[in-house]
Order: structure tokens, then sequence, then C-alpha cells
């Protein structure tokens, strides 16, 4: 087991609009750990550049080195890691809410899903199957609201097999970890 990163800068002071971690963080960590070995190249991206600065903080912090990109969901990655990433982690904004709300650059970012709390994760879709490499996977945190088993359909016309990984009742929310892998 990995320890439980050091991070009680997050969500305060001049982070206060960074989500601060929480069970979904904590149920991706666990599902992650298997994986860990794989691990060696690290990089991150979001589209709060706050959430950005508060990552090199947490890395500064914890002992490791990554280049947090400022950009929309993958956008900056393109084309350097194509077919390169071999562990690949996305805990999206799944929160139903109106459409108005997605699409914002601070903490709404975090949680703002729109429709089904579907609208950014859909967008990333598509552009999975071209990041993974050969033996890469992907874990996607997700709730019961935006149809984990449709999401699994959904990404097999990407060519990508999926599982519902682990799961975890976190108060109202029912959470799951979706893996995918290329089929
Ligand atoms: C639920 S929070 C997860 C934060 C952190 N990764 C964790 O697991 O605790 C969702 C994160 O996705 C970021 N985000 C939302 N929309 C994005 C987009 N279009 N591109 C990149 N990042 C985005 C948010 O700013 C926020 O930091």
């Amino acid at each position: 087991m990995f320890s439980t990163p050091y991070s009680p800068h997050v969500g305060h002071g001049e982070y206060a609009d960074v989500y601060d971690p929480a069970e979904d963080t904590f149920l991706l960590m666990d599902a992650l750990e298997k994986d860990v070995k794989e691990i060696r190249r690290l990089c991150c991206t979001d589209i709060n550049s706050l959430a950005a600065n508060c990552t090199l903080e947490s890395a500064r912090q914890n002992g490791v080195n990554i280049q947090p990109i400022i950009t929309d969901l993958v956008t900056g990655l393109f084309p350097r890691l194509q077919n390169q990433v071999d562990v690949l982690i996305f805990n999206p904004p799944y929160v139903v809410t109106p459409t108005e709300e997605v699409g914002s650059r601070g903490i709404k970012a975090s949680w703002a899903g729109g429709e089904r709390g579907r609208e950014v994760m859909d967008r990333f879709f598509p552009q999975v199957s071209s990041l993974l490499s050969s033996r890469g996977v992907f874990y996607l945190i997700t709730v019961q609201e935006n149809d984990p088993d449709g999401i699994i359909g959904l990404l097999n016309t990407f060519n990508l097999k999926g599982t519902v990984f682990i799961s975890r009742q976190a108060g109202r929310e029912r959470l799951s970890v979706l893996k995918f892998w290329k089929a």
C-alpha cells in the first residue's frame, strides 16, 4: 500500500479554489495501487491553473517530480504522447448539473458535469484509445448517474474493453472506478 499523500494546503488559502481530495480521490488511489509499479513517468493536466500550481506544491511536499500542463483535457499532450501512455487516470467533473455550469476554469470545473454528469468525460472518450500504449490501461471515476455500464458500452465502440473495477458507497454517491484496456 502506498501512504496517503500529504496535502493540508489543498482547498485552503491560495489553493481555496482547488478540489480537496475526497472519497473519489481515495477510491482511485485504491484502484491504482495494483499498477503503481508501472507508473514511472508522470504527467498531468488541469484546466484550472490554480490546481496546476497546487499540484506542483503537492509534488514538492511529497518528493515527487511532475510538470502539470494547463490545458483542456489532453489537448497539450498530442502528438508527443500518442500511443505512449501506460496508465491513464481521469477523475472528471461527474456531478449532474445544468449545462450552463460546465466550462468553468475555477473550482466549479471540479464537479460540474452537465447532463447526466457526462458532458466533460464524453468529450474525452474518443481520445483515450489514441493515447494508450498497446498494454495501457485507463481508470475513470464515475457515479451511478453517469451510467457506468453505458460508458463501458460506449468505449467498446472505441476499441476498448472495460469493467467496473471497484465500487464504494460514499454518502449519497455510488462511486465506481472503471478500468479499460485496448481490445
Ligand atoms: C473531481 S476533480 C479531481 C481532482 C483530483 N484529480 C482528485 O482526484 O482529487 C476534477 C478535476 O478536473 C479538472 N477539470 C475539469 N474540466 C477539465 C478539463 N476540461 N480539462 C482538464 N481538467 C479539467 C478540474 O479543474 C479538477 O481539478
